[in-house]
């Protein structure tokens, strides 16, 4: 599927240079079938399995797909430099799930070190990756990264991204079940954060009119659609197939856009100016992508009185959730 979509698009062989792309947490319930869908694009002509466990055999099964890229797998702290060394993606969906009942801030404790760790990692061993963290909280461990990179002097905000791509993903879904569209051509912007109220989706912009209450019970669908899965996977984790499905779209995007694409443009969590002056320096919302990662950052555009009363509420908890990033680095 995404070999004729990279083709149907035009690029011309010589356009497609080689791409090393290491996904950390790639045993994983996200891991593996992301690791899947990036095994089946032509783009990556290199995949870098690592995790603490199982990589072997994850490598060794995707490595007799008949697809171009070289897989290699790699197990444990003594074996990440290599995974990382010369990457041009890093994907970071290492780090523990939610189970019923928690909110993506109770896996700071757990996942705050994995991330910061594996940040360390990317600054000592592939100092220009492009790094896209899906680890949660991503409010959190996105500005723990960066201020990791920082300490070693290697950050440039073009290069770092929150996937905040399952928001839009299942706010499609979630509106063409109302509209009776298809999902595929159903375009909304989500804005914010990833987690709860800082989710804040634009319904306003995408053409539909709504019903007050369609608007509340779709907004409150999008910002909670995570808790959806995890009831139903009821302790077993959280969700990996669309998570799949989001973060490969992203990497792809990305991977387009450093190929030297046009026009590329996806939602991401990343250092922009859009809420600034609210006293908030990381923000998803629209980015247009190019060859040195972030090109573009778009505005918000118009917003409803609703989506203002979102907006208020989201810029709170987006300071709280960033600053504990930014201290846990500080501290450790
Ligand atoms: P999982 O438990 O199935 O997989 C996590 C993997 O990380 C495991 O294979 C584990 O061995 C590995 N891991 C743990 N510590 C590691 C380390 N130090 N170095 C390398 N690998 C390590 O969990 P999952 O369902 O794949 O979810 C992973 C993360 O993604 C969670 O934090 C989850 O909340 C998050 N998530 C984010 C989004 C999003 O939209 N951004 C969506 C879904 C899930
Ligand atoms: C999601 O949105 O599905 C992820 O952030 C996982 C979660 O904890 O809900």
């Amino acid at each position: 599927m995404f070999a004729s979509t990279v083709f149907k698009r035009g690029f011309a062989s010589s356009a497609v240079a080689n791409k090393k792309v290491a996904v950390l947490g790639a045993a994983g319930g996200i891991g593996q079938p992301l690791s899947l869908l990036l095994k089946l694009n032509p783009l990556v002509t290199h995949l870098s399995l690592y995790d603490i466990v199982n990589t072997p055999g994850v490598a060794a099964d995707l490595s007799h797909i008949n697809t171009n890229s070289k897989v290699t797998g790699h197990k444990g702290p003594a074996e990440l430099g290599a995974a990382i060394a010369n990457s041009d993606v890093i994907v970071i969906p290492a780090g523990v799930p939610r189970k019923p009942g928690m909110t993506r801030d109770d896996l700071f404790n757990t996942n705050a070190g994995i991330v910061k760790t594996l940040a360390e990692a990317a600054a000592q061993h592939a100092p220009k990756a492009h790094i896209l963290v899906i680890a949660n909280p991503v409010n959190s461990t996105v500005p723990i990264v960066a201020e990791v990179l920082k300490k070693h002097g290697v950050f440039d905000p073009k290069r770092l991204f929150g996937v905040t791509t399952l928001d839009v993903v299942r706010a499609s879904r979630f509106v063409s079940e109302v509209k009776g569209t298809n999902p595929v051509d159903t375009k909304v912007t989500v804005v914010g954060g990833h987690s709860g109220v800082t989710i804040i989706p634009l319904l306003s912009q995408t053409g539909h009119k709504f019903t007050q209450e369609e608007l509340e019970k779709l907004t409150h669908r999008i910002q909670y659609g995570g808790d959806e899965v995890v009831k139903a996977k009821d302790g077993t984790g959280s969700a990996t197939l669309s998570m799949a499905q989001a973060g490969a779209r992203f990497t792809v995007s990305l991977l387009e856009a450093l190929s030297g694409k046009k026009n590329v443009v996806e939602p991401s969590y990343v250092f922009s100016e859009v809420a600034k002056k609210d006293g908030v320096e990381w923000f998803s919302s629209n980015v247009e992508l190019g060859p040195e990662g972030v090109a573009k950052v778009h505005p918000l555009g118009e917003l409803s009185a609703f989506e203002q009363k979102l907006y208020a509420d989201a810029i709170p908890e987006l300071k709280k959730n960033i600053a504990k990033g930014v201290e846990f680095v500080a501290k450790n």
